[in-house]
């Protein structure tokens, strides 16, 4: 089993979009710039989403138009619907990630779709995408349980990744979006994925509600998974989903897997001033748990 596990931050997108403060474009490229500059390949850069809905996420065009150019790192955008897909192919995406759904009510919740009608976007885009030369990540919400509907059968998410890699998804994403799974859930789950798919076209992503989303990232990779989201300074949440904190943060999920031996290229000095930028930014990075050993140690090399 590869070594190399890859991170993509998802602060700039799922850790903004629930954020009082709004940041500008121009605040969200800087954000961006520092996690490149801490060696982060992947990063979600922002949504194509109704700016009604979510305010935070209004200007991903100028976000996008603002990145390095010429850099290989992969730029992802979220889309939530077919006019989110256009829109960023007409801005220059070269990667998106779709959301499909553990129950119809948090479909509901978030896209005003049912389930099925969430799961007909994704299909369309990844038919259009396959056309444009833009790179899909189907993203399972809610993967392990609904605020509204309560647990999900794992079968759902099973069933689910079989159609969408069938269908040409480039990488099938299972999101504990309210973080509320267990790491014997998280590993049972991820087990049977790997050894049917192999983990080349699977991640995951882990909210750190109930201060499991580090169990769960070493669930998973115990089990062969090698990409996870996180989001700097464990930014993180999703405004319709009732009780959803941040994300597991970035610093915490490269600080032990660096430690258990495994190669992130990821620079955890770096990581520490994107980390501070995101508070300086946000005023509300909680900063992960790892956080304060780090400042420690670093300041003292
Ligand atoms: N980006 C920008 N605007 C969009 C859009 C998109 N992807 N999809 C629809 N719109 C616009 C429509 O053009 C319409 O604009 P108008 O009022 O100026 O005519 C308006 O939004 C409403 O369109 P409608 O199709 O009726 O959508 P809706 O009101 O039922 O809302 C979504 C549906 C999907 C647009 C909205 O719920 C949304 O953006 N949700 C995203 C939620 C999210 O980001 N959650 C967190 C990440 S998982
Ligand atoms: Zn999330």
């Amino acid at each position: 089993m590869s070594q190399s596990v890859i991170i993509n931050d998802v602060g700039p997108r799922d850790g903004l979009q629930n954020q009082q403060k709004i940041l500008r474009p121009d605040q969200r490229v800087r954000l961006i710039e520092a996690l490149l500059g801490a060696g982060l390949g992947h990063i979600e850069v922002g949504a194509f989403v109704s700016p009604k809905a979510v305010p935070a996420m209004a200007g991903a065009a100028a976000v996008l138009a603002g990145l390095p150019t010429g850099d290989s790192s992969v730029f992802t955008v979220l889309v939530p619907n077919f006019k989110g897909y256009e829109l960023a192919r007409d801005a220059g995406a070269k990667s998106v990630s779709t959301v499909l759904y553990g129950t119809d009510a948090m479909a509901q919740a978030n896209v005003r779709m049912s389930r099925a009608a969430a799961e007909q976007a994704t299909a369309e885009i990844i038919a259009s995408a396959r056309q444009d030369g833009i790179r899909v990540t189907a993203t399972i919400a809610v993967a392990f349980e609904c605020p509204f509907d309560g647990p999900v059968d794992p079968s759902l998410p099973q069933e689910v990744i079989a159609r969408f890699l069938e269908l040409g998804a480039d990488e099938v994403a299972i999101a504990d979006t309210i973080g509320a799974a267990n790491p014997k859930q998280v590993r049972s789950l991820t087990e049977v994925l790997v050894s049917e798919y192999g983990s080349g076209q699977l991640a995951c992503h882990f909210h750190d509600t109930r201060a499991m989303g580090l169990a769960n990232v070493f669930a998973a990779v115990e089990s062969g998974i090698r990409k996870f989201d996180a989001a700097i300074g464990g930014l993180g949440g999703c405004p319709f989903a009732p009780g959803a904190s941040g994300n597991v943060a970035t610093e915490d999920v490269v600080m032990m897997l660096e430690q258990m031996g495994f190669d992130t290229g990821i620079s955890l000095a770096d990581l520490m001033q994107a980390s501070a930028l995101a508070q300086e930014l946000t005023g509300t990075a909680p900063g992960g748990r790892a956080a304060a050993w780090l400042e420690k140690t670093q300041s003292s090399k």
